[in-house]
């Protein structure tokens, strides 16, 4: 085992001149860390064991290479092994001085994580630097037998959260479920073909700033979640050997839903993960989709459902909801949507000679539709005159409120996709539109009936005052007769 080790760690000639006599007599003892460390990238560096554990690393005699006035830490315990790994790992111009170009502060990122002794009730790290790189034989993340490689990660991650006994210890309402979704996920099954550029747990998560969804900072806090999965799917080059899209997040942005979470931090509008779930990241199945978007859309997906087009849309094999809206570049919905005119949503399937039910149905439709509104809009013309020439209104506007309401219904009723009753509901704001209309033609006939009046009295007023005018001038003039 020795001489296997020994000429393993000679063969390389970098080392010729090293002077590590830990290592030396630790290899003679067949000392496992020794053996491990042959892989280390630390010692790769020129780094000993005493860069860890303290001690004279240029004495042969264990009573002064260990002692402790060579200043010989012994075994760290606990906080006590991540802190001597942030010694250097924490410290970027000591990192520099090695020639190290990576990232550094991952202790202190660690301790401000989710994994950081602030996590735990007895104030110490859920995870130490070792529980996911190891101590002795730590590897470059970029060698593939790295526990931290984008292939093993997945396991290292699992160990803990795969393992509900283990987790209950610390929060027993957490989810154990991460690795068995995962598998069933898009990014999973491709990573059990060996793919390592698929999303791993630490491509959402990251490695050492792991975050709860809730916090701000968070890569998985909902507002930054379009970033977190765009460094992969906004990125055409990395995309590029799979064949899909890679505008979803720049559509999503210009989306109702994106400008509602993004732009007005409207929570309950959803991000990438409400559609796609956390861990079983597949798009959604043409049999889920409406699920997903009924969760919200709750009365949508209702009426859809009990609808002459779920049927048809099943057999052809077409998603509910998206056929009509899209995913990504959900738009507002407009009374434009129905249409049966050339490039109109309802022209895909309906026209006189194709689907001719749902055609004439559609027609009548925004027919209705575009009733409503011209009803609603001369209503409201109506009223306005009536209050230019003094006449009070506001019951009337109120009243006209109502109108507006039943245009909302309307907006959910069409997914009945049933004349009949869509025109139960338009009838009812019609109603009220053709009421309040006769009631401001009432209130402006009543002004000019009014105004009348006033002219016939002033006529009549000015009439008597100047035969009141006369007859006093006739009195006036008597006594000069006399
Ligand atoms: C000449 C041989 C020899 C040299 C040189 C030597 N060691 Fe050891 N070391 C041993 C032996 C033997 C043990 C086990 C004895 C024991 O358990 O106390 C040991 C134990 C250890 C332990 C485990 C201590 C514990 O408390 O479990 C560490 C860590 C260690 N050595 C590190 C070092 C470092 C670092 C150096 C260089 C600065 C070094 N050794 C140099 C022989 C050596
Ligand atoms: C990068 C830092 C680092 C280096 C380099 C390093 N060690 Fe360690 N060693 C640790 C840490 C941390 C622990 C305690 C935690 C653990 O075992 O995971 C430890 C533990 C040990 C133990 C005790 C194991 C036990 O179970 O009690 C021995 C023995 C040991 N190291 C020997 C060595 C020897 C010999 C070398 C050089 C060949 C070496 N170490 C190099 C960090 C290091
Ligand atoms: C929960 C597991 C975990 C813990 C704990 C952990 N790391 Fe990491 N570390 C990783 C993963 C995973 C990567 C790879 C990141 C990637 O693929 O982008 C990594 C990468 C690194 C790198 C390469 C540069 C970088 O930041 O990507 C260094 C250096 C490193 N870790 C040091 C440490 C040190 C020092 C500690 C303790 C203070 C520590 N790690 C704690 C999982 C962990
Ligand atoms: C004496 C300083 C020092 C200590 C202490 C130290 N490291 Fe390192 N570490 C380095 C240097 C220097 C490198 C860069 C090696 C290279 O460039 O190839 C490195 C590289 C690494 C890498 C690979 C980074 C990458 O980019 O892939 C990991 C992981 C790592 N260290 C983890 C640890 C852990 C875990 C500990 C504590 C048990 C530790 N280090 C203690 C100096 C140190
Ligand atoms: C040593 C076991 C262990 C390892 C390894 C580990 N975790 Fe954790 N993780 C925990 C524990 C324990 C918690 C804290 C649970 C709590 O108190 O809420 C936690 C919390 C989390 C949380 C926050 C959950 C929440 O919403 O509060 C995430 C996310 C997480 N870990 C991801 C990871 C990832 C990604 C990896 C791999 C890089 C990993 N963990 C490795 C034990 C571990
Ligand atoms: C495609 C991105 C992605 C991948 C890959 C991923 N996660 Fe998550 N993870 C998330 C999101 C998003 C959430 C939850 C956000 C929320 O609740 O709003 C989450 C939540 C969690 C939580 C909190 C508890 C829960 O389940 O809600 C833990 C723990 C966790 N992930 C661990 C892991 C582990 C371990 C892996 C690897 C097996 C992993 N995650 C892979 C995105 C991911
Ligand atoms: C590390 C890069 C990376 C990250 C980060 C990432 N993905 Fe992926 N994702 C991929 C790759 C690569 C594929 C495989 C593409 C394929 O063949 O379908 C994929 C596939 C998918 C698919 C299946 C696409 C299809 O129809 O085949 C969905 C959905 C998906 N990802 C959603 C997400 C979501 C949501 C997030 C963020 C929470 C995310 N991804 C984060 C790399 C990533
Ligand atoms: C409102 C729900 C919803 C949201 C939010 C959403 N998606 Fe999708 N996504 C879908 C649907 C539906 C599909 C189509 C699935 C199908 O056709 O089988 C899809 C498909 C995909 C695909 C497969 C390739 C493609 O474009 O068809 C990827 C990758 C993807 N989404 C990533 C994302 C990312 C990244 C985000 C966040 C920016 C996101 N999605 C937000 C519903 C959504
Ligand atoms: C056949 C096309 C079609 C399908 C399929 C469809 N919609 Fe609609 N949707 C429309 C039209 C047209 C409007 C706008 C009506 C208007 O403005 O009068 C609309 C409006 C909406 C609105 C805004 C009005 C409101 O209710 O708040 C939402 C939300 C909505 N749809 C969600 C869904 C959901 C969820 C599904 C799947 C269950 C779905 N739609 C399926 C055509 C469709
Ligand atoms: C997590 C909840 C949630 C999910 C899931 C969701 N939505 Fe939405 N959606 C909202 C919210 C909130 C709004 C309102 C945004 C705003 O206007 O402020 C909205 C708005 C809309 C609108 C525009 C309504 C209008 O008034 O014009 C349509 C259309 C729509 N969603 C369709 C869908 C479809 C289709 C899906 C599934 C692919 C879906 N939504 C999934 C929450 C959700
Ligand atoms: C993807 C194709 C498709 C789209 C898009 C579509 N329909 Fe249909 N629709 C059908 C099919 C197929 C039928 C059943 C056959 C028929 O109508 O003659 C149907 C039936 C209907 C019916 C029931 C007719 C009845 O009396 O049984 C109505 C109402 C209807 N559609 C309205 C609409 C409206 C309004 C739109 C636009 C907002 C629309 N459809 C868009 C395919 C579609």
């Amino acid at each position: 085992m020795f001489i296997a080790a020994a000429l393993l760690l000679f063969s390389e000639p970098s080392f010729g001149q090293r002077v590590d006599e830990c290592l030396d007599c630790h290899l003679s003892l067949d000392t496992p860390q020794a053996i491990k460390f042959k892989f280390d990238v630390h010692r790769k560096k020129g780094l000993s064991c005493a860069d860890c554990h303290g001690g004279n690393k240029r004495s042969d005699d264990m009573d002064v290479a260990m002692s402790k006035s060579a200043g010989f830490l012994g075994v760290p315990k606990t906080n006590e092994i991540s802190e001597r790994c942030g010694k250097c790992h924490n410290d970027e111009e000591k990192m520099r001085s090695y020639g190290y170009t990576g990232p550094t502060g991952q202790y202190d990122n660690l301790l401000a994580s989710v994994h950081g002794e602030g996590s735990t009730t007895a104030g110490e790290n859920i995870a130490q630097c070792t529980t996911c790189h190891g101590a002795h034989g730590v590897r470059k993340v970029s060698d593939p037998k790295s526990p931290v490689s984008p292939l093993n990660v997945v396991g290292t991650c699992a160990r803990c959260h795969d393992d509900p006994g283990y987790m209950r210890q610390y929060n027993p309402s957490l989810p154990t479920d991460q690795l068995s979704k995962y598998r069933t996920s898009v990014h999973g099954l491709l990573h059990a073909k060996k793919d390592p550029k698929v999303a791993t747990c630490v491509s959402c998560h990251t490695a050492h700033t792991i975050k709860p969804p809730d916090d701000a900072t968070s890569s998985i806090y909902a507002e930054n979640i379009p970033t977190t999965c765009g460094r992969c799917h906004s990125d055409p080059e990395y995309m590029a050997s799979y064949h899909i899209p890679t505008d979803q997040v720049e559509q999503y942005r210009k989306s109702v839903h994106g400008i509602a979470l993004l732009e007005k931090h409207d929570a309950s509008a959803p991000t990438c993960n409400d559609c796609h779930g956390n861990h079983g990241a597949f798009p959604p199945g043409v049999e889920s989709i409406s699920n997903v978007c009924g969760t919200c859309h709750a009365l949508n997906a209702e009426l859809f459902r009990k609808s002459p087009h779920k049927k048809v849309f099943d057999e052809r094999n077409l998603p509910e909801c998206e056929t009509c809206h899209g995913n990504h570049d959900i738009q507002p919905a407009t009374i434009e949507m129905i249409s049966v005119e050339k490039g109109g949503l309802c022209a895909r399937c309906h026209s006189s000679s194709s689907n001719p039910k749902g055609y004439k149905a559609a027609l009548a439709m925004r027919s209705l539709l575009d009733s409503l509104v011209s009803s609603y809009a001369n209503a409201e013309r109506l009223l306005d005159v009536a209050e230019q020439k003094g006449m009070e209104v506001e019951d009337e506007r109120f009243a006209l409120r109502d109108v507006n309401q039943v245009r909302l219904q309307a907006r959910t009723a069409v997914h009945a996709f049933n004349l009949a009753k869509f025109h139960e509901t338009v009838d009812k704001g019609l109603k009220i539109a053709e009421d309040t209309k006769a009631a401001g033609r009432a209130a402006i006939d009543e002004f000019y009936f009014r105004r009348w009046g006033l002219a016939v009295a002033t006529l009549i007023i000015t009439f008597l005052v100047i035969v009141l005018f006369l007859y006093i001038k006739k009195i006036e003039r008597k006594p000069n007769t006399t």
